[in-house]
């Protein structure tokens, strides 16, 4: 078993270990003492792992609700989360806990759900992706999309413990084992040139030592957002590749998954950045040479203008800049200040590869 301690301030742990799902009721009980609880889940999770989470928690007498949403982007909406509310109540008390399992969206929506249910229920994440094994179970962003946007209403709500079983990845499609691992080579391209080496040179294996690259990319989270819990700097390093990707998702309707949009966008921002001379030479050709090896595509056909249009209505003010991640080698990671009106040198989607 690795443990991560986060102090953020909230302090809680986050256990890596094959295997932990099967002992779910021992880390809930850690840091649970009550018996009632509500599951939130989707269609697909609850197929594989809902009998055996049910037989789990009845045994030890919990009163247990189980929720089950759509799998996919779109449950992260108003509609759903109000099914969910109505689900809740009658059921869910002040100082009972709410355990999401499942992947981001699960993670997501759960999070805000139980971070305004009541004014605020206990939490824990049980992530299933490898996106939310490495990234989004952690740190406290909890959301929902608006038509108009991802992620324009949601939280920071910290959960009391995150139990992360690599095992429960064997059953994940590997398209999403694939979504994943762009994850992880953004946390290498922004903070850590050894991984960056080490995902080169395919040191880690989904079967043998994958807690191994879990355990790697969550230090690096920790490491920022114990800085900066909401958002204001070093944590917006998270974000590289993600402007032109949410605006990708967006573009797609969903149809293109977020870790796919942002190995995309790592690789347009970083393409301009490098033309442009803020970015050393070699670095894209290094980052576009680690995607192909993991068969990652990074270059779609797209229009610059659309994709323009739809990071001006994801950006959350009305100043006339925004702040990108830009790289300035591989393993540091800036943000700068662009003007709008400068916009278009560097998210041009439609440039050839140099
Ligand atoms: N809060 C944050 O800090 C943060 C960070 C990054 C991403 N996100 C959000 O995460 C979401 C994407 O999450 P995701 O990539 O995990 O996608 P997801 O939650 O949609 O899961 C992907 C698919 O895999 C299925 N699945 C999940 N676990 C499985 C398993 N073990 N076996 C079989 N199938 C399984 C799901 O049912 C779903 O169909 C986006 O909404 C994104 O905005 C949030």
């Amino acid at each position: 078993m690795i443990k991560i301690d986060i102090s953020m301030p909230k302090k809680y742990e986050i256990i890596i270990e094959k295997g932990a799902f099967n002992n779910i009721v021992k880390e809930i009980k850690e840091v649970y003492k009550g018996f009632r609880l509500a599951v939130i889940t989707d269609e697909n999770l609850y197929g594989l792992y809902g009998e055996q989470l049910r037989f789990s928690l009845l045994k030890e007498s919990y009163d247990l609700k189980v929720i089950v949403i759509k799998p996919g982007e779109s449950s992260k909406s108003f509609e759903t989360l109000i099914n969910i509310y109505s689900q809740l109540s009658g059921f869910l008390r002040r100082n009972d806990l709410i355990a999401a399992f499942g992947g981001g969206v699960v993670g997501d929506l759960a999070g805000f759900a139980a971070s305004t249910y009541m004014r605020g229920v206990k939490l824990i994440q049980i992530p299933t992706t490898l996106l939310s094994q490495i990234d989004s179970s952690v740190g406290g962003k909890t959301a929902i999309n608006l038509p108009e946007a991802k992620n324009l209403v949601g939280s920071f709500y910290h959960p009391e413990r995150v139990i992360i079983d690599p095992l429960l990845l064997k059953s994940l499609p590997d398209k999403y084992i694939i979504d994943g691992l762009g994850e992880a080579i953004k946390y290498a391209c922004i903070k850590d040139e050894n991984l960056f080496n080490e995902l080169m040179a395919s040191k880690y294996n989904i079967n043998e030592n994958i807690e191994e690259l879990i355990y790697a990319c969550l230090n690096i989270k920790k490491e920022i957002v114990e800085k900066d819990e909401k958002d204001y700097g070093l944590r917006m390093l998270l974000n590289f590749g993600h402007t032109i990707g949410h605006a990708i998702e967006q573009y797609f309707n969903y149809a293109v998954s977020h870790g796919e949009a942002v190995c995309i966008g790592m690789y347009h921002i970083t393409k301009n950045s490098q033309r442009v001379g803020f970015t050393k030479t070699n670095t894209v050709e290094r980052l576009t040479a680690l995607l192909e090896n993991y068969n990652i595509k990074y270059n779609l056909p797209l229009s610059t203008a659309e994709i323009i249009k739809f990071i001006h209505s994801d950006k959350k003010n009305n100043s006339d800049f925004i702040n990108l991640v830009l790289l300035k080698e591989i393993g540091n990671a800036y943000i700068q200040k662009v003007p709008l009106d400068n916009l278009y040198n560097f998210i041009n989607v439609e440039q050839e590869r140099l």
